[in-house]
């Protein structure tokens, strides 16, 4: 199968209850081990581009390692996707550029003006049959160099979300429920609880319409741990739980974003691997484990969260 973009996707997951995984990418092991994963239990995927990851690896790098997982798992369908867009220009680099869908995230403007960005996005991309994510809210936390502190981040307010989907054109929606990005997402001795009244009422007032999650990493103990007992300070590093995305990913939300849980696994791994063999020094032998443990990972969300195993 070809890169396609993510209407039949979000349809298929609206109507069935479940979510689509979207893990960011940023080099060769991440997109294989997600990939493979995602072939071995017959899952629908979205891997995403930050326009971090863009300065990182480049653009084309990142294509052909993308069109080369669709070319190793023909039976399922991919998805290339822009993650948090900053601007019109970045949008219609990825448009022009390969990519089957882009997030113009505009959410930090003010209502009027997000429309204005969101809008103008969306014909462009349109007129290329690629879809169109927005953004309505603010979440806490790092995405590339923007950081958000809890205090500035905003619940999405539902009376606003009719009015923008309707103005704007958008095919999908991230909204803000108290999910966060990072390995930070809760104050320890909190207890984590996202808003779904908040996303109930967004879902009333948008019937048959894909919402997204972003800031969803449950951030795994057991890495945290391994990343601490093996030289790194991840003290109180919390993520949401588990049962609560699983709970999301049955109603409106058709794709949730996960990327700080991948790069606990990864870097825990090859933290535990430098400590117990101070001596090697061959990359191959460190991204191995690596690799092997974000697919074992990337297993358990597919089957235990988001639901979607079996649905490619
Ligand atoms: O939300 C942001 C994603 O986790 C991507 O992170 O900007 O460090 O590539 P990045
Ligand atoms: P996490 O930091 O929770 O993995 O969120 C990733 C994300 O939202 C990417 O857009
Ligand atoms: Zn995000």
């Amino acid at each position: 199968m070809a890169l396609v973009n993510s209407t039949e996707m979000f349809k298929k997951a609206y109507a069935g209850g479940y979510a689509i995984g979207a893990f960011n990418v940023n080099n060769m092991e991440i997109v294989q081990a997600i990939t493979e994963a995602c072939k071995e239990e017959m899952a629908p995927v979205i891997l995403q581009v930050s326009k971090g990851a863009r300065a990182y690896a480049n653009h084309t790098y990142l294509v052909k390692l993308v069109e080369a997982a669709v070319l190793e798992c023909p039976e399922i369908p991919v998805v290339l996707h822009l993650d948090h867009g900053p601007d019109f220009e970045t949008c219609k680099a990825c448009i022009d550029g390969g990519f089957t869908s882009v997030m113009i995230d505009a959410s930090s403007k003010p209502f009027e003006e997000n429309i204005e960005i969101t809008k103008k996005v969306v014909e462009y991309a349109h007129a290329h049959g690629v879809v169109v994510e927005a953004e309505l809210g603010t979440l806490a936390g790092i995405e590339d160099e923007v950081k958000v502190d809890a205090g500035a981040a905003s619940y999405t307010r539902p009376e606003e979300v009719e009015e923008f989907v309707s103005r704007t054109g958008c095919d999908s929606l991230a909204i803000a429920i108290g999910t966060s990005h990072g390995a930070y997402k809760f104050k320890p001795g909190t207890k984590p609880q996202l808003r779904f009244d908040v996303l109930h009422e967004c879902e009333k007032k948008l019937p048959g319409f894909p919402i997204v999650l972003h800031g969803s990493s449950s951030v795994p103990q057991n890495y945290v741990q391994m990343i601490n007992e093996n030289g790194g300070a991840m003290p109180g590093a919390i993520g949401v739980p588990e049962e609560q995305l699983r709970e999301a990913s049955r109603s409106a939300v058709c794709k949730i974003n996960i990327d700080s849980d991948l790069r606990l696994a990864m870097t825990g791994t090859i933290r535990k691997f430098f400590n117990e063999h101070p001596d090697k020094f061959d990359p191959r032998e460190y991204l191995k484990p690596a690799r092997a443990n974000i697919k074992e990972l990337v297993r358990h969300k597919l089957v235990n969260v988001l639901g979607c195993n079996g649905k490619a």
